[in-house]
């Protein structure tokens, strides 16, 4: 069985978990949340980057993602999420340089 090196914190509402995944164990950060924790109303459209009901804010500074393009980009601009904190986890793909990962839930 393939370690689990990834190591990823996730904030929802006032309760915190620590998943551990590895490299091509779940497409994208939306599917390991969804398979592990099962919020309610998340990913809805199952990942295309259209409902924006996957958003999560990521609080750690350390870790540099590529900025968001495609249909991350425009889905961020149709929901007026503004800045580079927020994204789509369902456009987060999940590799080594997520480890250490922290990231809150946007509940509305
Ligand atoms: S799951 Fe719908 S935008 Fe991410």
């Amino acid at each position: 069985m393939q370690q689990k090196d990834i190591s990823i914190t996730v904030l929802i509402d006032e309760d915190r978990y620590e998943l551990h995944t590895y490299e091509r164990e779940y497409r994208n950060v939306m599917v390991l949340i969804q398979d592990n924790l099962c919020p309610d109303d998340f990913g809805e459209c199952g990942g295309q980057g259209r409902c924006c009901t996957c958003l999560a804010e990521v609080l750690n500074k350390n870790i540099e993602l590529p900025a968001p393009h495609g249909n991350e980009a425009a889905t961020l601009a149709k929901h007026h999420v503004t800045g580079t904190s927020k994204r789509l986890s369902c456009h987060l793909l999940i590799d080594k340089k997520l480890n250490g990962l922290v990231i809150k839930l946007c509940r509305e």
